[in-house]
């Protein structure tokens, strides 16, 4: 599924940008007591050197709330203000109900449209798609969309090939109709056959939770990480170079350049593909590892903070990530929310 924004269609835009971390900072030196790995090995591999861990009976709305709430305050929306609320997610409070309604709850939206997606690290991607079609459609007005995750949670802490990787965190944005700029274009689209590559066999109806299936692992990520590799190297150029045909600009025109956070290797391998230069690619895999749903909004709120987006600026994120699935979006940045 790819598309440009239709012309005379609303615009929306990206009004305001919220994230939040775990407090504790495990480094890989903290890793190398839990599993057979080093530093060296991490650093080089995958550009990481530390990630954040939630605290025991921490859950992702601790995380998503107050990174809507920033969000919201930037905007200078409050929650009644809100009537779309999207989590994307893989590690939801619960399996149901959904952490959109609780975090709508906390905020105030009460009468919120509120459900979770799960696209993996693409998650946010489609997420923002998704509430862009509700506003531009007149579906919905304000949206929040929120991508994290907290994968230490789902995490296999003696599988050196995954626990080095994942990390956990949230971001959140509000989306709203603009005068000026705002989306225009994205490219969604999913690869069932690579499911195996990157799962959690257990929790669902195939697998429910028994003392056999918590036993084997099931409860906890299993990936094929050569397979990804190639995936994400291959999906990251070609998704991001189909969006920018697709709007009518090529890659010169891009002012900053927001990748999954998977691996440095993977962004580094991307990055000279696409020929993009250095200074407009936002990292942070060596700070927060792969987040998964959070990986780009935690991105994007690092780029706002460090000053790197400003309005007019083309600003193009590219997911991908289990499903095996992909997606990217093209806006031109108008965070004072001009003209809404
Ligand atoms: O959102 C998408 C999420 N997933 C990903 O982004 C994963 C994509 N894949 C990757 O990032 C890489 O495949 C990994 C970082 C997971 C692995 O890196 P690699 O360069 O593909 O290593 P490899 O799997 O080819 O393994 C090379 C060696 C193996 O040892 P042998 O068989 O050559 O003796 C592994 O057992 O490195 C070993 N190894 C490690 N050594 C130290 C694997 N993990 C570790 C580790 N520390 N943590």
């Amino acid at each position: 599924m790819i598309g440009e924004v239709l012309p005379g269609s609303a615009r929306v835009a990206i009004t305001g940008v919220g994230a939040k971390a775990p407090d504790r900072i495990v480094t890989n030196h903290d890793l190398a007591e839990l599993v057979e790995t080093n530093d060296e090995w991490v650093v080089e591999r995958t550009g990481i050197r530390e990630r954040r861990f939630a605290a025991e009976g921490e859950a992702l709305s601790d995380y998503a709330i107050p990174a809507a709430r920033i969000a919201l305050a930037q905007a200078g929306l409050e929650g009644t203000d809100i009537d779309l609320i999207i989590v994307c997610t893989l590690t939801p409070d619960m399996v149901f109900p959904c952490t959109a309604a609780l975090v709508g709850d906390a905020i105030g939206a009460k009468n919120a449209a509120a459900y979770d997606l799960s696209a993996g690290c693409t998650g946010f991607v489609y997420g923002i798609a998704q509430a862009y079609g509700m506003i531009a459609s007149g579906l919905a007005s304000r949206a929040l969309v929120i991508g994290g995750d907290l994968l230490s949670k789902i995490l296999d802490m003696h599988d050196r090939g995954t626990v080095v990787l994942f990390g956990d965190g949230c971001g959140a944005v509000v989306l709203e109709k603009v005068a000026k700029g705002g989306f225009l274009g994205f490219e969604l689209g999913a690869d069932g056959a690579g499911g195996k590559d990157l799962f959690m066999p257990g929790g669902g109806s195939r697998i429910p939770a028994t003392h056999a299936s918590i036993d084997r692992g099931d409860h906890l990520i299993h990936m094929n990480g050569r397979e990804v590799f190639k995936f994400a190297t291959r999906i990251l150029v070609a998704s991001a170079e189909h969006t920018l045909a697709r709007c009518g600009v090529t890659i010169a025109d891009v002012d900053v350049y927001i990748p999954h956070q998977a691996n440095m290797r993977i962004i580094e391998y991307a990055v000279g593909k696409l020929g993009i230069p250095q200074e407009k690619v936002v990292i942070n895999v060596d700070r927060f590892g792969n987040t998964s749903g959070g990986s780009i909004p935690l991105a994007l709120a690092d780029a706002q903070a460090a000053g790197r987006l400003h309005d007019g600026d083309l600003v193009l994120m590219t997911g991908m990530g289990t499903g095996l699935t992909w997606g990217s979006a093209l806006i031109e940045w108008n965070g004072t929310g001009e003209g809404r």
